[in-house]
């Protein structure tokens, strides 16, 4: 068993979405072993986000993420880090495949509804920027 670090973003959250892509997080087969709603500030945003904090995209993508409420998940199943990744599809909703959340609910490659840790080091640093052990069952 693994497990990976989700969040359902402020584009999914807003037009109440929220519910479909739990739904499919269960169709997959993973268990949710924690879950809150909570709306980043701009600091926390850019924490979370701090690898990526040399790209063109840093500002904005900081800014989108703090805009609105997020749900934060983590998410148990086995591969669940490659599973999830494979369940939200690629990064850009245009390239994504059918059926994958980005593709049916993504807006565009910022606002593509759902993140997932993209390695077990990545996991290990999200899971608990989001949760105690107290939150996790
Ligand atoms: P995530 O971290 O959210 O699961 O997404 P990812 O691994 O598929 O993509 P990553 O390269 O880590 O990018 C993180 C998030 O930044 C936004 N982004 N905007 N405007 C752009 O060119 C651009 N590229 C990426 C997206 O919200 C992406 O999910
Ligand atoms: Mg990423």
């Amino acid at each position: 068993m693994e497990r990976t670090f989700a969040i359902i973003k402020p584009d999914a959250v807003e037009r109440n979405i929220t519910g479909k892509i739990l739904g499919k997080i269960e169709e997959a087969g993973f268990t949710i072993r924690g879950m809150k709603k909570i709306h980043l500030t701009r600091k926390q945003a850019e924490g979370f986000y701090y690898v990526h904090k040399e790209r063109p995209f840093f500002n904005d993508l900081c800014a989108f993420m703090s805009r609105s409420a997020v749900v934060v998940l983590v998410l148990e199943r086995e591969n669940a880090i490659a599973k999830w990744r494979e369940v939200m599809g690629a990064t850009n909703p245009a390239n994504a495949e059918p059926g994958t959340i980005r593709k049916e609910f993504g807006l565009g490659i910022e606002e593509n509804s759902a993140h997932g840790s993209d390695s077990p080091e990545s996991a290990a640093f999200e899971i608990p920027y989001f949760f105690s052990s107290l939150e996790l069952v």
